[in-house]
């Protein structure tokens, strides 16, 4: 029977460097908290329990992970070193468990690194560690006269010569639990920082008999922990980079991988292309074919085959149809529907309205609580004036009308089967298929004669 994985996530960390009001672990990478990220690895390690342990901003912290996967939380009230840390989950971890501890704050850990890892450890003992070019601050891996591991000392307690080896602690380790409870019990604090370092186990096994294993993580930025802001930003863009290399793979075409952020999830068809800048938040579906333009912003949204979003756009909680193409400059708001080849341009606005196929709304307008059926012409400047300081209303335009520019539609008001509106018209009752309704303050008139001013 294969034993039982218990993944154990240290977060109690103060994360001083930061100089931030907000615990480390709530930073967020690609838009989520990063210890979100460390427990969705835990997931995609098939663990049976995660524990965190948790001590700075503790409530916060439990607070954020509130939806996602269930958690076991064992709190540390006092930071006494990374042995005390692990200690405080290990009543919930049985004898016949695996353990693997990660950190709340090393994000970019894939589960492929892991795997040898947790076949090293798993009855005994094993570290993931690293070769750095600069290993400072890092615990050092000591190996024995046969190359194996014996030891780990941290920089603090390091000699000149310890301090030169290269091969680093990552900080995850994998062991068999009861081995690992036995171990932690005999942990001292005597060394430079007077902690009860998690490192010293090492020793231990040795001491018991037992070959700890080391498995060396190939790519030293998938171990870097998150200590300031500058790490963060550039765990952010190693993030980004792998998301955006996994999506070329898929087949999308990224005009920069480097310009590219996507904070949630993509689901792209065949032959999309998205230029640079662009930025994906939530839940965003894309056909294939589309097009995304520079410096665009789309969030929670499903784009249909074929659409074309231009330049400098923000869409958000919008649905467009096929072949639809909106922007440059255009702002979509929540239940904005766009059904097939509408034409959206720019500066224009449009909230919770329904868009039909082939109508146009190109130019400077608001639409907002709006039903508008098929091959409309909505005029530059159209208004559509839904709120009247207290409730919203609706507006509707039938199919085949023509909206003249500068008209102001008064909701809740209905605009009939090919109907026309002239320009600048305020409307404030339906108006009638078939038929040009004009409404203006005064009808145009004309002076002969007149003459204008000169200068006195
Ligand atoms: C630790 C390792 C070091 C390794 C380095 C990698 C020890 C003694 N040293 O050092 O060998 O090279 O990580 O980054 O383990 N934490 C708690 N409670 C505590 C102390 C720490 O939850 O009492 C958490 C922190 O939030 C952090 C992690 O444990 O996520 C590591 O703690 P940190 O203080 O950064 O350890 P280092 O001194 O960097
Ligand atoms: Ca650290």
């Amino acid at each position: 029977m294969p034993k039982p994985l218990h993944v154990i996530i240290l977060a109690a960390g103060k994360g001083t460097r930061m100089k931030s009001a907000l615990p480390k672990v709530l930073h967020r990478l690609a838009a989520r908290p990063i210890l979100s990220h460390v427990v969705e690895l835990a997931q995609t390690l098939d663990a049976d329990a995660c524990h965190v342990v948790y001590g700075h901003g503790g409530e916060a912290v439990r607070e954020a992970m509130v939806g996602g996967p269930e958690l076991h939380w064992a709190q540390q009230a006092e930071q006494l070193g990374t042995a005390h840390a692990v200690a405080q989950a290990m009543p919930g971890v049985p004898d016949a468990a695996t353990v693997l501890v990660l950190y709340g704050d090393v994000p970019l850990i894939q589960a492929e690194t892991l795997h040898p890892l947790l076949t090293a450890g798993r009855d005994g003992l094993a570290v993931l560690g690293t070769r750095l070019a600069q290993p400072r601050g890092y615990g050092r891996l000591l190996r024995g006269d046969d190359g194996g591991l014996v030891g780990i000392v941290e920089e603090k307690d390091a000699d000149d010569a310890q301090r030169a080896i290269d091969e680093v602690n990552t900080g995850v380790l994998c062991a068999d639990a009861a081995r690992l409870r036995g171990w932690l019990a005999r942990v001292g604090n005597a060394n430079a920082n007077g902690e009860y370092y998690l490192t010293d186990v090492v020793g231990l096994a040795v001491a018991d008999g037992l070959h700890p294993a080391v498995v060396l993580a190939a790519d030293a930025d998938e171990v870097e922990g998150v200590n300031d802001r500058q790490q963060l930003a550039r765990a952010e863009r190693s993030y980004q980079l792998r998301q955006a290399q996994r999506l070329m793979t898929e087949g999308v075409a990224l005009a920069d991988p480097a310009r590219f952020d996507l904070r949630g999830r993509l689901r792209a068809g065949r032959d999309v292309f998205i230029d640079v800048g662009v930025v994906l938040e939530g839940e965003v579906e894309i056909g294939d074919g589309a097009v995304i333009g520079p410096y665009s912003i789309i969030r929670n949204t499903r784009i249909a085959a074929g659409a074309h979003v231009d330049a400098h756009c923000v869409v958000e909680g919008a649905e467009l149809g096929a072949g639809a193409r909106v922007g440059p400059f255009a702002r979509l708001r929540e239940g904005t529907r766009l059904a097939a080849k509408a034409k959206v341009g720019n500066f224009v606005e449009i909230k919770n309205s329904r868009i039909g196929a082939d109508s146009k709304v190109n130019h400077l307008s608001y639409i907002g609580d709006a039903d508008i059926g098929d091959s409309v012409n909505v005029g530059a400047g159209t208004i559509t004036c839904n709120y009247d300081g207290a409730n919203k209303h609706r507006t509707v335009i039938a199919d085949g009308a023509f909206i003249g520019s500068d008209s102001a539609l008064v909701a809740p008001v209905r605009i009939g089967r090919n109907a026309t509106i002239g320009a600048g018209s305020v409307i404030t009752r339906d108006a009638p298929d078939d038929a040009l309704t004009v409404a203006r303050a005064r009808e145009q008139r004309s002076f002969a004669g007149w003459k204008r001013p000169t200068k006195a």
